[in-house]
């Protein structure tokens, strides 16, 4: 009796060690259609936490068909609004399957007028998604990326890219800028000013660009760098003559698609007006579209690294990699938090203390953290800094927000690191 029972408990344990595998199986079967895996990701970016998969992706990915590349950007751009009316219709789909009593009563709640105004916003969107692949088809006419295999669609990187035009170039974004972008700016305006237009300055994993241009109106000479043709193509859009020519000119309805933590449905459906300013490249500003980690043969006086260095599968080659960018005696700015992409594909998921520990050992100061520094921003000891542009400088928490929603009842908050770190000769 005793060695049965000890056997049933054995093959329970054997069981339960099998049932991670079963489920991870059963998920695998079922998310086997692209328009599952399409929902399942897009449940998952609802999720702040699963931000970082959503950024950090191999380098390699960038040319080929990975996942930021030109042909699978285009082709979602292209079928926002086909891939968008598809999740409506499901949700319409839901909807009608309830009995007709409590149809009648989401009937008159006015919800099928709330699906269709929905879709009718999603339309407004198509305007601009629609603005997005033509001038991407225009200007990247030579490229044979049209000729290829059939790309699957990612619309919630789409929706993603709608919400940064807000984050970058809106005035409802503004508060969420002025918390990030103005402790790097104010840096660099100690930099006088008819020393800026020498000084280049680079800008890894730019987005939508809003800090590059801002660091190159100030004057310096800005390069923004970013892999992600979701982010490229949305940054030609606002910066061609082509489609952008007035600020404001555009409007978008980036909250539409997730109906959760809405107080009012006039929150959901609110369009914004894009570009609260009207940017253009300029002799000194450029955009590289291009993985950061294969940027060479040029060096820098600052890099300035925003929701940046943690999308990196390997920190310790992205600090190496700016150490190695920049003149010595340059600065490297960072504003960001720790958001490692999970699952065990970043090589190493480190601690704020073990970040700053691993600067160090790659040859960065942490102002603030050692003797005052003598450098100035050539890296020419001269004179020390002013008491003011110190404590600018100073290593500090930054409470912050990403691609947030103004109005909704739901509020992710960072407490992002903010440093400067100045490199030291090794
Ligand atoms: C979390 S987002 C932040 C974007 C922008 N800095 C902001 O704060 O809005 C990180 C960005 O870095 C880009 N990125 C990540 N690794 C990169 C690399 N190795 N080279 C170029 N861009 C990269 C991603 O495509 C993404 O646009
Ligand atoms: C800015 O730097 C780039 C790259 O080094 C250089 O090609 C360009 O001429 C510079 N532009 C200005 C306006 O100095």
């Amino acid at each position: 009796m005793k060695s049965s029972n000890t056997e049933l408990s054995t093959s329970k344990a054997i069981l339960a060690c099998l049932l991670p595998f079963f489920i991870i199986l059963v998920f695998y079967v079922v998310l086997e259609t692209d328009h599952a895996k399409v929902s399942f990701r897009n449940m998952l970016s609802r999720f702040p936490l699963a931000r970082s998969t959503h950024w950090s992706r191999l380098s390699s990915s960038v040319s080929s068909l990975g996942p930021f590349s030109l042909p699978k950007a285009i082709s979602s751009y292209d079928q926002y609004l086909s891939a968008s009316l598809e999740e409506i219709e499901t949700m319409r789909a839901s909807y009608s399957r309830l009995g007709w009593v409590h149809k009648n009563i989401g009937y008159k709640l006015g919800y099928p007028e709330k699906l269709k105004r929905a879709e009718d916003v999603t339309k407004l969107n198509a305007k601009v998604t629609r603005g997005i692949v033509d001038l991407a088809h225009a200007e990247f006419a030579s490229q044979q990326y049209h000729k290829g295999p059939y790309v699957p669609t990612d619309l919630s990187r789409v929706q993603e890219s709608l919400k940064h035009f807000v984050r970058d170039w809106s005035d409802e974004g503004r508060r969420e800028r002025d918390r990030i972008c103005e402790p790097i700016l104010s840096v660099l305006r100690d930099v006088p000013v008819e020393r800026r237009a020498s000084m280049k300055v680079l800008v890894p994993g730019s987005g939508l660009g809003r800090l590059a241009w801002e660091i190159s109106e100030l004057g310096f000479n800005t390069t923004a760098i970013e892999f992600s043709y979701f982010m490229t193509l949305g940054m030609h859009f606002l910066f061609s003559p082509q489609t952008t020519q007035t600020s404001n000119q555009h409007t978008i309805y980036p909250y539409a698609n997730w109906f959760s933590h809405t107080r009012h449905n006039e929150d959901l459906f609110r369009g914004i007006s894009f570009p609260d300013v009207l940017p253009r490249f300029k002799p000194n500003l450029r955009l590289i579209e291009d993985d950061f980690l294969e940027h060479r043969g040029e060096t820098y006086d600052f890099v300035a690294t925003l929701f940046f260095v943690d999308t990196s599968l390997n920190i310790i080659s992205t600090l190496s990699h700016i150490h190695k960018l920049l003149n010595s005696g340059a600065t490297w700015i960072n504003l960001g938090p720790l958001l490692w992409t999970s699952g065990g594909r970043t090589r190493l998921e480190l601690s704020l203390d073990e970040v700053l520990k691993l600067a160090q050992m790659v040859g960065f100061n942490i102002n603030g953290e050692e003797a005052a520094h003598d450098e100035d921003f050539n890296g020419k000891v001269v004179s020390k800094l002013s008491q003011a542009a110190l404590e600018k400088r100073k290593r500090r928490t930054v409470e912050c927000e990403y691609t947030a929603d103004r109005l909704a009842m739901m509020k992710w908050l960072y407490q992002a690191e903010f440093w400067v770190a100045t490199k030291i000769d090794r």
